[in-house]
């Protein structure tokens, strides 16, 4: 069987390596990959945005499973144009995929279907937002509607910042924006919850906590993500069951009403309040680096998985777990998220040896000449099982020193709300 897997992060080389333990697999190719995947498929240089390039190679390389992982082409309907040409794809149609491409289509299923969330107001130009936001108790959230790339939220203390938020958002900072939404501050934890589903069974795909910001103690700007674990320290079987029955199945119902068919991961952001969980936002992708942390602990094929949900029969699939604790820690270019080069070679990566238990997948990695360098802001990530997050974070602190990457920075204290 031949696989291709469209991105090029740490995500897609956790999916790549696990699919690569099948013996079903002869050939995987990456779109267009790391220098991390590169060892074990190949790698081919298409732009992601360019479905006919992408089709025509899947058709003329007979390729007999497509797997997505980022975002912008899911919401982009990548899905649907492969699939009119009889490609078997993993991953949500462009209708499905609104889940993350529109906040506000979100917001409209969770009203009609009573799923909690933050209470919200839906505003379509300045003169009606600033008139709310006036007059409204703070904090509160405003965010642009559409995929903003993590960006496009702004948690305002008070009118000022409201006013700089709709300004910006209103001006285009996010792209053209015909409305904007004011959401209630909501106080508690934060969690990240998965499912796959192939929109008749939902299957639990674990749980984790991401750390965002990019400096120890969760200050600084805003990241793709930091380093994670899994599990949440939040998740019980009680939380487990109303996440479900309140949040994911009404929303995979009410998808069905609309006549929408959801086939793949779904990562519900969940605030925990007093042990009640609300929805923040959807995406309709793993997470990253979540995937990254959780598809180790994975004790079933990942390709049987993938290919009973694109038939709709992952009620037929058992997935098993190990039952270990996961921590991942993401090493990044100096400067990150602001500024920093690119082309910076890391010397001695293929040397690293690791143990059972102990992962290295490739981010922002390229290879030239059989040499890896930095290609990206988030490079690398280490990641270790173990009985315990404090013995799993010390053998990634060990991984890493071999690494000796100068132009490298990590967080030391990912995971310090499970460990400290
Ligand atoms: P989003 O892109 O919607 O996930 O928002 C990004 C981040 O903003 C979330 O991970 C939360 O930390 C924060 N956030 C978003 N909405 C709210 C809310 N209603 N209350 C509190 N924090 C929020
Ligand atoms: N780690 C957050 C995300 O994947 O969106």
């Amino acid at each position: 069987m031949k696989v291709g897997i469209i991105g090029s992060g740490g995500r897609e080389h956790a999916i790549c390596f696990a699919l690569n333990k099948s013996e079903k697999i002869k050939q995987i190719y990456c779109f267009p990959g790391n220098a991390g995947t590169s060892k074990i498929a190949e790698n081919i240089s298409i732009d992601i945005e360019d479905f006919n390039r992408l089709k025509n190679f899947i058709i003329s390389n007979k390729i007999d499973l497509v797997i997505v992982g980022p975002e912008k082409p899911l919401v982009n309907g990548i899905v649907d144009f492969l699939e009119e040409h009889n490609i078997n794809v993993f991953g949500p149609n462009k209708s499905a995929s609104q889940l993350e491409g529109s906040k506000i289509f979100t917001k409209n299923l969770c009203e009609k279907y009573q799923i909690p969330t933050a209470k919200f107001g839906i505003f379509k130009d300045t003169k009606g937002a600033l008139h709310f936001t006036n007059k409204a108790n703070y904090p509160l959230v405003i965010k642009a509607d559409g995929l903003a790339s993590g960006k496009g939220v702004y948690i305002c203390e008070n009118k000022n910042d409201s006013k700089i938020a709709i300004k910006e958002i209103f001006n285009g900072k996010f792209g053209i924006a015909h409305n904007l939404l004011v959401e209630e501050f909501l106080v508690g934890e934060e969690m990240s919850y998965f499912i796959i589903t192939d929109g008749k069974t939902i299957k639990k795909f674990g749980t984790a906590q991401d750390h965002k910001r990019v400096l120890e103690g969760d200050l600084g700007k805003n990241t793709g993500g930091m380093g994670a674990y899994s599990p949440s320290r939040l998740i019980n079987d009680e939380l487990d069951e109303k996440i479900i029955t309140r949040i994911v199945e009404p929303t995979i119902r009410g998808l069905k009403e609309l006549g929408i068919k959801y086939k793949g991961f779904l990562y519900v952001g969940l605030m925990i309040i007093k042990g009640d969980p609300y929805l923040i936002e959807y995406n309709v992708r793993m997470g990253d680096p979540e995937c990254q942390t959780i598809l180790p602990k994975l004790d079933s094929s990942l390709l049987n998985i993938f290919l009973a949900c694109c038939e709709g029969k992952l009620d037929q699939c058992t997935i098993k777990w190990l039952d270990k604790k996961s921590l991942c820690i993401v090493v990044c270019s100096k400067g990150y998220p602001n500024t920093f080069k690119k082309k910076l070679l890391i010397e001695n990566i293929e040397d690293i040896k690791l143990n059972a238990d102990e992962y290295l997948y490739h981010a922002g990695t390229t290879r030239i000449n059989n040499k890896v360098f930095s290609s990206g802001g988030r490079v690398l990530n280490f990641v270790c099982l173990s009985k315990d997050f404090l013995e799993a974070r010390k053998k990634i602190f060990n991984l890493i020193n071999k690494l000796s990457w100068n132009d490298g920075f990590y967080r030391k204290d990912i995971g310090y709300k499970v460990i400290d």
